[in-house]
């Protein structure tokens, strides 16, 4: 009887304190980065359209950065302008993007794991800006 007990307590114990954390997810580029920066960023950072020098549309480009120089720092998104600029405050000219919502939390955040994971973007991928949405899709 009192090994069982004990048996059982050390499983609820067990069960309690030593819960597996589930792993942060890793950041889908296709499926979640690529969606946000397109419809949020690509009409002004573009080979079209390149406000501040800062081309979003494929890897080697975005690691390039703008006029202020790089923008991506893999593994920290603290010291990357692209996540910085869009804590910024309406008050700010570079506030981004600079539509009067700004980015939802959840883009935000997106964006800070992605880099702190690595800015992963397979060299295959390239964004398309919404202005030439309709010219892909038609
Ligand atoms: C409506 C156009 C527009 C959109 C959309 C936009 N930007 Fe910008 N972006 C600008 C302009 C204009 C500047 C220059 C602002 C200034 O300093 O006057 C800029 C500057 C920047 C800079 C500074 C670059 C440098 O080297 O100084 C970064 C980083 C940036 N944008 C990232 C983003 C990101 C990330 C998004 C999407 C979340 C975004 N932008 C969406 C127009 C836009």
């Amino acid at each position: 009887m009192k090994l069982i007990a004990f048996a059982a307590m050390a499983m609820a114990y067990g069960l309690t304190s030593c819960m597996q954390m589930e792993p942060p997810q890793e950041v889908d580029f296709v499926g979640e980065v690529k969606p946000l920066l397109e419809t949020r960023c690509l009409e002004c950072h573009q080979h079209q359209y390149v406000c501040a020098g800062l081309n979003l549309e494929t890897r080697s480009l975005a690691m390039k950065g703008g006029r202020s120089g790089a923008v991506i720092l893999p593994g920290s998104p603290h010291q990357s302008l692209l996540y910085k600029v869009l804590l910024l405050g309406h008050e700010s000219p570079v506030a981004m993007p600079p539509t009067p919502e700004g980015m939802e939390q959840e883009g935000t955040q997106i964006l800070h794991d992605w880099i702190q994971q690595g800015a992963k973007w397979p060299d295959n991928v390239r964004l398309v800006p919404p202005q030439e949405w309709k010219n892909k899709h038609s």
